[in-house]
């Protein structure tokens, strides 16, 4: 049998120095990458050839290279996490292209998560929009009730479990035309909303949240559904459904 050849591609990576800079497209050639490999892996190689040859390396994010820290945000070809559902970009392979293919890697685009380097971006934002609600509060002076004593749908669990997995990439702000982040904070606000233990600052977290992402300059929902297409996690368009449940109740009920 016959060792299957490796992968000749073009990339195209878009580079910037700082958020300062203009930024610009660079054309590389990476020749015999092994189907094999995944797309990070084939960015290491880059990265690599390029160090080599005494230039400045690719700056991108990654952690965890399995689908869990959300850190891997890339735009590749023109889909947040490249070709393929429900996969980060950690979890994208090189059998997904062609010999011969020319790439297209670009960071994440959006008024709230500005550029830093390269293909890296400050999603600092998320976390902002997390401190402003996406905890709950537990009485913890000796006679807290265990979290698995309370009974709960088994419906409700499974939901509230679905969303949240989500891993806060980015992916569904990068593939909005709005830049909008109703998928995320949706999903945030849901994995409480659905449990006994998320009613007590049930409104003020809506609230504040959704505030907070307002504030931090992401755009509108117009129910395009890119976000949950694009999203690595399977994060449901349903969560944007119930979040705005949850704000046209907090709203017209809270005393604020
Ligand atoms: S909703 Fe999906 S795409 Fe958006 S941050 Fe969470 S995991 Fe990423
Ligand atoms: S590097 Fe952690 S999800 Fe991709």
């Amino acid at each position: 049998m016959s060792a299957q050849k490796g992968l000749n591609l073009t990339l195209k990576v878009w580079r910037q120095k700082n958020d300062k800079d203009k930024g610009q497209m660079e054309t590389y050639q990476v020749a015999d990458i092994s189907t094999d490999s995944s797309f990070l892996e084939m960015m290491d190689i880059l990265n690599e050839q390029l160090i080599a040859e005494g230039k400045e390396p690719v700056a991108f994010d990654h952690d965890c290279r399995e689908g869990i820290c959300g850190s891997c945000s890339m735009y590749i070809n023109g889909e947040a996490h490249g070709p393929g559902r429900e996969i980060t970009t950690c979890q994208l392979h090189m059998r997904e292209f062609k010999d011969g293919d020319t790439i297209y890697i670009e960071p994440w685009r959006a008024k709230a998560f500005p550029v830093i380097k390269d293909l890296v971006v400050d999603r600092s934002a998320f976390d902002r929009v997390m401190a402003a609600g996406g905890f709950i509060s537990v009485n913890t002076s000796g006679n807290t009730q265990d979290a698995n004593a309370i009974p709960i749908e088994k419906a409700d669990a499974d939901k509230a479990f679905d969303a949240a997995t989500c891993i806060g990439c980015g992916a569904c702000v990068a593939s909005c035309k709005n830049a909008s982040a109703m998928l995320f904070v949706s999903a945030k606000v849901s994995q409480f909303a659905l449990l006994p233990q998320g009613q007590v600052e049930a409104k003020e977290r809506v609230q504040n949240m959704v505030k907070v992402m307002d504030e931090e300059g992401f755009g509108n929902c117009s129910n395009t559904g890119a976000c949950e297409v694009e999203c690595p996690k399977g994060i449901s368009l349903e969560n944007i459904a119930r979040m705005n449940r949850e704000y046209l109740s907090a709203s017209v009920t809270s005393d604020k």
